[in-house]
């Protein structure tokens, strides 16, 4: 056996839920399950219940993620249309402003340009602001920050139009970065099941394949691999939703995907499309950079490439307990996550304790 050891993984894009959406996930359950992937740090979404757009609300998650969290963490702002003023004043207890430009799962959507503009302007220049943005949206986040002189983050970025748009950008020296899920590398609209085949052959049902964005084609996914010079991270996108939700008539968008990124990418590794400094590059050091992360002093993750392992929701610490990979045998497997010289997690044990992760945030809380 070979133990490689890389730098602890850093994930930009997060549901945790918690408060009134417990029974999805929590910090307790999500950060565990954090840990088991090999992850130290995780940047926690704001479309929550209620979602994180005031004083209020910042508070309650702070005190939630304060007493529960396993590993570190930042809590992201979400932006609305009247919101501009109170986002731009918390943003000293923020990883980064989150703005919703189209539709997805919860109330958190901004549909008026001229609050995208507000909010570029006022949010402080040193601080990340994120987009959820598809198509012609992409552009205007690209355009808007360009002409208010700031960077963006384009998330989850999954079709060919929008990866050669980022491309063309960043060739011209726009402040454009992103970043890519692993269910838009491997996945697409066509494939048999995301959650498996049953003992029949059959999916488990149309609501599994809910996420947005759509999975998309083979085109789209081909296009994100041929671009990969202008992906800057993976991010899970782990976006949990139990499995009564995802059956129901109405079905949550959004996969978990903590505890199978690293293995699902090791697998691009061992296929030769990616090297070890690839993924270091955009789980860790681009992250690092992008969301000006500070250093976690004793933090790596030790793999073991060739440990072949089977994916079984029981044995997952989310709390959704589904995966869009149940049942697949991945090559690759995290033995050992340390974080401040503390084994944190070991062969799925999770070691680390509720409330001993810390806010990266490092300014003063509203607490
Ligand atoms: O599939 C998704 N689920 N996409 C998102 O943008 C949000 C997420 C969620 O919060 O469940
Ligand atoms: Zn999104
Ligand atoms: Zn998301």
């Amino acid at each position: 056996m070979t133990l490689i050891k890389l730098p602890s993984l850093l994930d930009p894009h997060v549901h945790i839920r918690d408060l009134a959406q417990s029974h999805k996930e929590d910090w307790d359950s999500g950060t565990a399950a954090a840990l088991a992937g090999g992850y130290t740090c995780l940047l926690a979404m704001p479309n929550t219940t209620p979602p994180v757009t005031d004083t209020a609300a910042l508070t309650q998650y702070q005190q939630a993620a304060r007493s529960r969290a396993r590993c570190d963490y930042g809590l992201y702002l979400g932006a609305s249309d009247t919101n501009i003023e109170t986002a731009a004043s918390l943003a000293p207890q923020s990883c980064g402003l989150k703005m919703y430009l189209d539709q997805t799962f919860g109330p958190l959507r901004m549909e008026d340009l001229g609050s995208l503009m507000a909010h570029m302007q006022h949010w402080p220049a040193d601080k990340p602001l994120c987009v959820h943005a598809e198509g012609r949206t992409v552009a205007a986040a690209i355009l808007v920050a360009q002409l208010t002189g700031r960077a963006v983050h384009i998330c989850h970025v999954s079709r060919k139009d929008e990866i050669e748009l980022i491309h063309a950008a960043k060739d011209r020296g726009l402040d454009v970065t992103c970043e890519v899920t692993p269910h838009h590398l491997f996945l697409t609209a066509a494939s048999p099941s995301p959650v498996g085949a049953s003992s029949t052959g059959e999916g488990r049902g149309g609501g599994y394949r809910e996420v947005r964005p759509r999975l998309a084609t083979e085109s789209d996914r081909l296009a994100l691999w041929q671009h990969m010079a202008a992906i800057d991270c993976f991010a899970t996108d782990h976006a949990p939703h139990t499995q009564s939700e995802k059956e129901s008539g109405n079905p949550p968008p959004g996969f978990p995907g903590l505890e199978t990124a690293l293995a699902l990418l090791l697998g691009a590794v061992h296929d030769g499309r990616l090297t070890l400094d690839d993924i270091t590059l955009r789980m860790h050091t681009n992250v690092k950079r992008i969301f000006n992360l500070p250093d976690q002093p004793d933090a790596h993750v030790e793999i073991d490439p060739d440990l072949e392992w089977t994916v079984r929701a029981e044995e997952l610490h989310t709390r959704c307990q589904w995966s869009p990979w149940e049942g697949q045998t991945l090559k690759g497997r995290v033995v050992r996550t340390v974080l401040r010289g503390q084994v944190a997690c070991e062969y799925g044990k999770v070691l680390a304790q509720p409330g001993t992760g810390r806010d990266i945030s490092n300014q003063q809380s509203t607490i």
